[in-house]
């Protein structure tokens, strides 16, 4: 397991999808006050909050923008996530028009410097820790870029320790609380999304500055539900969709966790996490 992964300032990636050159050319990033940035810990609902960012963008850029200097769609897709890519990824990045919107499980520490001095505005999202787990650990048994592991309780394990791909959750969530009151950053939660996302996307829209109308955020809306983004996955994700839209529900963990490890984990949580800004928003 371990050879599939690599250390950097600290925390462990997986070597099939990240690198430290790419990780230090990516410093030379230049970020825009008008980016939009998704931040969030692996299976916290990125690729669903990310589908309607930048159908929130295109949507936007379309109607505001001449057919000549419309930015196109491919382009907006074309660097997805920040930590992963080549070297030169960061070059290409520095002259695509805006808005760019860029997806990344990064620590705010591990991010290029410019994005908190240039102040882009950033997008956290966070989930239940027990559903990120259980979703980690089916995602990571059903895909050979990252290490799989025998056992649920292995699994656990590796989780609590934060001995895994982008390190631990609880780290994760204590380092972006020191964040949480900067004026360019919102958070939002899985949990409340999933209630209702009608009002979820019209807060993020605001967030960003996209006004659009009731009918085009309705749109927005209906593309981002588990149903139409799993039945369009094959078109976007791939064979990989299958294994990415797996439930899209919460509480899912309740049929992994023991009594133990459920019990474990609330220590853990109360220890590092429920006193904090960012715990009392989690739902936990
Ligand atoms: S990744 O690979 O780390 O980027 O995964 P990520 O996209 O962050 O998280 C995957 C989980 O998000 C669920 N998902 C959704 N939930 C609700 N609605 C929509 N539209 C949606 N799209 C993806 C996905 O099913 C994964 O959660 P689990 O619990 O495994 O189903």
């Amino acid at each position: 397991r371990e050879e599939l992964l690599f250390s950097y300032k600290g925390i462990l990636y997986p070597v099939t999808v990240c690198s430290p050159e790419v990780f230090r050319a990516m410093e030379s990033l230049e970020a825009r006050t008008d980016d939009v940035i998704l931040a969030g810990y692996p299976k916290s609902g990125t690729n669903w909050v990310g589908q309607i960012l930048t159908d929130l963008v295109a949507t936007f850029e379309k109607k505001n923008q001449d057919e000549e200097n419309s930015v196109n769609e491919e382009e907006l897709q074309e660097f997805p996530y920040l930590e992963v890519g080549d070297i030169e990824k960061y070059e290409r990045m520095n002259k695509l028009p805006s808005r760019r919107v860029i997806f990344t499980h990064l620590l705010p520490d591990n991010l290029p410097r410019s994005v908190f001095k240039n102040k882009a505005k950033i997008l956290l999202l966070i989930r239940n820790p027990k559903d990120v787990a259980t979703s980690f650990y089916h995602f990571s048994n059903g895909l050979s870029l990252l290490p799989s592991y025998e056992t649920w309780d292995d699994f656990f394990i590796a989780f609590m320790t934060g001995k895994m791909p982008w390190g631990s959750y609880f780290n994760y969530l204590s380092e972006w609380n020191k964040h949480v009151d900067d004026e360019n950053i919102m958070t939002i939660t899985y949990e409340e999304l999933k209630e209702n996302r009608a009002l979820g996307v019209k807060n993020i829209a605001a967030f960003f500055g996209i006004s659009l109308t009731e009918e085009e955020l309705q749109s927005v809306v209906e593309k981002s539900s588990f149903q139409s983004m799993k039945e369009n996955s094959p078109k976007t994700h791939g064979a990989m969709g299958s294994i990415l839209f797996r439930k899209g529900g919460v509480s899912d963990w309740k049929n992994l966790f023991n009594e133990d490890q459920n019990q474990e984990m609330d220590k853990a949580f109360e220890e590092h996490i429920a006193g904090t800004k960012l715990g009392t928003k989690l739902k936990y």
